[in-house]
């Protein structure tokens, strides 16, 4: 099992190279065998290998030197030395260095075979373990969701309280806010965490389509179906379903859809035979959907199948006073992966991640931050290239409209027109004085005469 492993083998012993070299092509692996240290060195450092093994005294270098530089380039090879001369120093001090074990000559295919499989195995098992701790590392918890002024506070307490349970989450929020990370945590911290999570965009795929997306089909359904395929319900079977932009759905998908949800059946197009799932929905959406309700766009018995929990992630302007935790966040996280030394923001440059209004959220902020270190050359950010202008407000201009009669006085006309915006944005100053273009002081001082 355990076979297909890459091995250089560095001899100078041209018989023992050819004999090596068959057995161990015999064995499934696949081998590369040169005469010298040197070239043994080159080949690794070019291609690699999972396994090298080197004769310990060889005409250009010492074995010992291979094996310290091979590990050097990559800690994770397995070393075999081959030995001939006995040297009992050399061993301890090959065994120091990392080797893995020794096979003496002349080489007995047995021995050779038994020491191969037992190092590949070895790293196997490295690897694997490896592999296991960067999974755990990147594990999703609520503390990955950077934040904590209290609404974001709200939040986190909320995903951990919902996530163990199997109720249907809506995840609201503008564009950019996090929803998708809101799903996998939401995943992680479920007992379904070792089961698949599957994501679907009804937005992002034709209408056409997204029924059999969703659910299946079999052979001959439609024009164009040669084969069958199973759809995201299933494979989502044990896990989570995630399935954003849901508002995008049509009027029919949306009745089938809650058809599946209260019959907990569907069966894939073009097939009759029921299929049955465990799936936990979390869906998504920027829209608000009681107004899509209102406006007859989204079904409302729908609405409450999907939102039997509902977690609403403010914008990034109503809360900026998370902005120094999470440009510190992707100021390290970009400067790491860059590996740039840059490590402070200077302070105009922190006024311009203050004044921004930020249409984009989170996202908008994180390629910021990206742009900002692929082209930073000295440690402290000077300026931020910002795409939307600052003082945007975000805010749609609607709602009823202020008139006034030619001959109303302005200091008048002003005074009324910010008293509807107030009456508009439900007495909240700062989103008046956004609407206006006026600092929310001069909303406070208009206000209270
Ligand atoms: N609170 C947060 N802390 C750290 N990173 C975040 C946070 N929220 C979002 N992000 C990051 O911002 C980016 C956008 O997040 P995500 O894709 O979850 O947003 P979204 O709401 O699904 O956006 P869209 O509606 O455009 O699909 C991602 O790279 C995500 O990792
Ligand atoms: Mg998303």
């Amino acid at each position: 099992m355990a076979r297909r492993a890459d091995i250089l083998l560095v001899d100078d012993e041209e018989a023992l190279r050819n004999a090596a070299e068959k057995i161990l092509i015999k064995e499934g692996y696949r081998v590369t065998a040169v005469a010298t240290g040197e070239e043994g060195l080159a080949r690794f450092k070019a291609d690699g290998a999972d396994l090298l093994i080197t004769d310990l005294m060889l005409p250009d270098l010492d074995g010992i030197e291979v094996l310290r530089r091979a590990k050097q380039l990559r800690p994770g090879v397995e070393v075999i030395m081959i030995t001939g001369h006995g040297s009992i120093e050399k061993a301890i001090e090959a065994t120091r260095l990392g080797a893995y074990d020794f096979i003496e000559k002349p080489l007995d295919k047995t021995h050779l075979l038994k020491a191969i499989s037992k190092a590949v195995e070895r790293q196997h098992l490295a690897n694997e373990n490896r592999q296991l701790r960067e999974q755990l590392q990147q594990q999703h918890t609520e503390e990955s969701l950077i934040g904590n002024t209290p609404a974001m506070v709200v939040v986190k307490k909320l995903l951990r309280q919902v996530a163990p349970t199997d109720v249907s989450i809506l995840v609201q929020g503008e564009s950019g806010t996090g929803k998708e990370v809101v799903a996998d945590i939401l995943h992680a911290l479920s007992n379904r965490r070792s089961g698949p999570v599957v994501k679907i965009s009804c937005a992002a795929i034709p209408e056409t389509l997204l029924e059999s997306e969703l659910f299946g089909y079999e052979r001959g359904a439609f024009t164009g179906a040669a084969g069958s395929k199973p759809g995201k319900f299933e494979l989502a079977d044990g896990g989570t379903l995630f399935l954003d932009e849901v508002a995008e759905m049509s009027p029919a998908l949306q009745a089938k859809l809650l058809r599946v949800l209260q019959d907990g059946r569907f069966q894939r197009l073009g097939s009759n035979k029921d299929q049955q799932v465990d799936v936990r929905l979390i869906s998504a959406t920027h829209v608000d959907l009681p107004k899509a309700i209102a406006a007859g766009k989204f079904r409302e018995d729908l609405y409450y199948r999907l939102n039997v929990v509902h977690i609403g992630l403010p914008a990034l302007r109503d809360r900026k006073d998370d902005l120094p935790l999470l440009a510190d966040f992707f100021l390290k996280k970009y400067a790491a992966r860059m590996q740039k030394d840059v490590h402070s923001i200077a302070a105009p440059a922190v006024e311009q991640l203050l004044a921004h209004n930020w249409p984009g959220n989170i996202r908008e902020l994180e390629n910021t931050f990206q742009r900002a270190l692929a082209v930073a050359t000295v440690p402290v950010i000077q300026s931020f290239q910002l795409l939307s202008a600052p003082g945007q407000t975000g805010v749609a201009v609607h709602g009823p409209a202020v008139t006034f009669p030619i001959g109303t006085k302005l200091a008048a006309a002003e005074d009324r027109l910010i008293r509807e915006t107030l009456a508009v944005c439900g007495g909240d100053k700062e989103k008046a004085a956004k609407l206006l273009g006026v600092s929310s002081r001069t909303i406070h001082r208009r206000a209270a005469k």
